[in-house]
């Protein structure tokens, strides 16, 4: 399970999850397989819905949100690592019927099994073990269920012509840290901003791999502004990827003061970003 550092609570991701492009790529998702599963059910038969890496709830309101809209009654289990993350999700959403307990893809039969769709948003590229957390997910799963989930960070994620942003943004972010903070040093510098990114394809594979068939994978491009680069900068998840070793609040202002420079050496005011939106379904055994 994930460690959460100490200052998690002054750096959270809740106000990248804020901005409008966010909202609307993961209402894209949350639509196509509500959906499905609404399609799937007769009609008034109350359906369970799962949310692994729930966070502070920006992906679960939309799902209260879209059974409402549709009529279909249901409950909803978010299950998170991080008790900060919780906490908020809890204050924000408890009132209206969901729930949310700690854990991650290991304890999901445990805590939330036989569930008729589960969502896993903005956090799979996260788990090393693809594969092995597929499983995990079918095996919470009932038969024809639906797993939905997404990332903006896979092989394709880079917007064509986006790439010069992302280079000169860490260089920009290493050169502020050197005069800054001298004594500070990545611990990876030549990995800044890299982690394992997987392909399209390789989800497929790893989900074909344990029962769940993909029946729709669609790529959409988010427009993202500058406050977005800033607000995702101070995340502190981010930052440990990101700026490995550094300490946080020194990386959160290193990536948010090179985001800045970046795209105004670019003369830009926005950049493009690419989430790859898959939905699956249980082969039913
Ligand atoms: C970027 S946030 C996404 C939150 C929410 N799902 C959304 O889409 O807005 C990533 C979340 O994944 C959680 N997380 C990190 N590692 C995880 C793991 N191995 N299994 C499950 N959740 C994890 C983090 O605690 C964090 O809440």
């Amino acid at each position: 399970m994930t460690e959460t550092p100490v200052l998690a609570s002054s750096y959270t991701f809740d106000p990248f999850a804020q901005h409008k492009f966010y909202h609307d790529v993961n209402q894209s998702l949350v639509h196509r397989a509500i959906s499905r599963l609404d399609a799937a059910h007769p009609t008034g038969k109350p359906v369970r819905v799962v949310e692994l890496a729930s966070g502070t709830g920006a992906v679960t309101e939309l799902i209260l949100d879209e059974l409402e809209r549709l009529g279909r009654p249901g409950t909803v289990i978010g299950v998170e690592p991080s008790p900060e993350a919780i906490e908020i999700a809890s204050a924000r959403l408890e009132s209206r019927g969901a729930k949310f307990v700690q854990g991650d893809a290991d304890s999901l039969v445990a805590v939330a099994p036989n569930a008729d769709a589960i969502f896993f948003c903005n956090a799979i590229h996260l788990v090393p073990d693809k594969r092995d957390a597929a499983s995990k997910i079918a095996s919470a799963l009932a038969p024809n269920g639906f797993f939905a989930c997404n990332s903006s960070f896979y092989q394709g994620a880079y917007a064509p012509g986006s790439e010069r942003f992302y280079h000169l943004w860490t260089r920009r972010a290493l050169g502020w840290l050197r005069k800054n903070h001298p004594g500070v040093r990545t611990s990876r510098t030549e990995k800044a901003m890299a982690m394992q990114w997987l392909a399209p394809e390789d989800y497929a594979q790893a989900f074909e791999a344990t029962d769940l068939h993909v029946v729709e994978q669609v790529e959409e491009t988010a427009l993202m502004p500058l406050r977005a680069w800033q607000d995702i900068g101070r995340y502190w998840l981010f930052i440990e990827g990101a700026l490995p070793g550094v300490p946080i609040p020194i990386g959160a202002d290193a990536l948010e003061h090179s985001a800045a420079e970046a795209m105004s050496e670019l003369d830009i005011t926005e950049v493009p970003r690419n989430w790859l939106q898959l939905v699956a379904q249980h082969n039913g055994h």
